[in-house]
């Protein structure tokens, strides 16, 4: 039991978790929190153990009232995130061709013509006004343009899209106004609407668009219900993370000069070990749920069945056990085997695109703008669940 030694409450207000999971790993591999009702897991080698544990699966349960929820709770429990096998099988195994490195690869030329006009844009701005926020403008545009693309969302939708995304996406916070859920329910709608009739055009005039490859595939969704509820899901998972990830690596950046200028120096040669320790040093999707459909004995602690485990992402990623110096950003830091992609059946599907798009994105713009520089103390997000930052407001030094 936690409850004793900290405050699990405060943590979703903090703006620095990581001595809290500390205190939390020490305690041992599974650990009681009684305000949370569940287990927490903040060890690295226990939590890559217990996302593989099959007796541990995701569980999605229906918000009530059902009408009021009714499109935000299908758009979830039909989405293979929060399925097992064999739902989960059958729906990986159709939407993996079109991830794979393979297929990553030959979007490098269009992730990479994507970054240039995001970061040519991004000097036009700072050249118009001094400060500039880098999230509105260079994290959000990116990824959202980039799943805009695959998934066949014509351009001047984008805006749109991503708003809703955005909306939807907040539902999974812990505290929410009645304006929030109000908004999210709607944006639920209006998304499920969109693709709705995204996917019935693809289907009688097919373009070369991953919408269209994905309604050729009749016998694998049951119906047009979970179709859209998987488009969703690629939406949501290809925008939000990919957003966060990039804004509190460049802010920890920016935050020391001389990380940013050393980058800037040598990214010909740091640029994928320095993507993998964005990832791993603010992992931007901290906790992760499993529920217990049998009774899993672990490590001399029992998990009863029907109880939760919080993986604790962002805490593995801190374990001395596992990484030397855990709270350095060390740009050069290899191997470094972080969970931010999570593991087990529900890896990260789109890791090899997040990999592209930030290996893409961030060399283009340390070329454009060597000089780039906080002009105010960015402000976080709060919540303990997506880590990332509202505002980052730049200049030119
Ligand atoms: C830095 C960026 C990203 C991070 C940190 C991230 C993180 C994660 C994590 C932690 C999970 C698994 C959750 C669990 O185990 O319960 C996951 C699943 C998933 N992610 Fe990502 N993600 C990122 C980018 C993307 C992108 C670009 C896509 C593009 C489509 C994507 C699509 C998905 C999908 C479809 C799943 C569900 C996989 C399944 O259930 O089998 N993600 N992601």
């Amino acid at each position: 039991m936690i409850e004793d030694t900290i405050d699990l409450q405060a943590l979703v207000e903090v703006d620095n978790p990581y001595p809290y999971f500390d205190v939390v790993r020490d305690l041992g591999p599974l650990v009681w929190s009684q305000t949370w009702n569940m287990w927490l897991v903040a060890g690295h080698e226990d939590a890559q153990a217990l996302l593989k544990d099959p007796g541990l699966c995701r569980s999605f349960s229906d918000r009530k009232p059902l009408d009021t929820w009714e499109t935000f709770n299908w758009l979830n429990n039909k989405a293979m995130l929060d399925l097992e096998a064999p739902d989960h099988t059958r729906l990986r195994r159709a939407l993996t061709p079109a991830f794979k490195p393979g297929a990553i690869r030959s979007l490098h030329d269009q992730v990479h013509a994507l970054s240039v006009e995001i970061v040519d844009r991004l000097v036009v701005k700072l050249n118009e006004s001094e400060e500039v926020d880098l999230i509105a403008e260079f994290t959000t545009l990116l990824p959202v343009w980039v799943i805009c693309s695959i998934l066949g969302v014509p351009d001047e939708e984008r805006h749109q899209i991503r708003i809703w995304s955005e909306q939807m996406v907040k539902m999974y916070e812990v505290h929410l106004t009645p304006e929030e859920i109000l908004v999210g329910q709607m944006a639920s709608q209006s998304l499920a609407d969109f693709f709705g009739d995204l996917a019935r055009s693809r289907r009688s005039t097919p373009q070369d668009d991953l919408i269209s490859r994905l309604v050729d595939m009749e016998e694998t969704f049951v119906d047009d219900r979970e179709l859209i509820a998987n488009i969703v899901l690629l939406l949501n998972g290809g925008t939000g993370a990919l957003i966060n990830g990039l804004g509190t690596g460049l802010t920890q950046m920016l935050q020391q000069p001389q990380i940013w200028q050393d980058f800037c120096l040598n990214h010909d040669t740091i640029t994928a070990t320095t993507v993998e320790e964005i990832f791993r040093f603010d992992a931007p999707l901290q906790l992760f749920e499993r529920v217990a459909i049998d009774d899993v004995d672990y490590r001399g602690h029992q998990v009863k069945r029907g109880e939760k485990v919080g993986l604790l992402l962002g805490a593995a990623n801190r374990d001395p056990r596992k990484f030397l110096h855990p709270n350095d950003f060390n740009m050069r830091r290899s191997p470094n085997p972080h969970l931010s992609f999570s593991g087990g059946n529900h890896f990260c599907l789109g890791a090899p695109l997040a990999r592209l798009e930030a290996q893409e994105a961030l060399p283009v713009l340390a070329r454009a703008l060597p000089q780039l520089t906080l002009a105010a103390e960015p402000q976080r997000t709060p919540g303990l669940m997506v880590r990332g930052y509202e505002r980052i407001l730049v200049s030119r030094a």
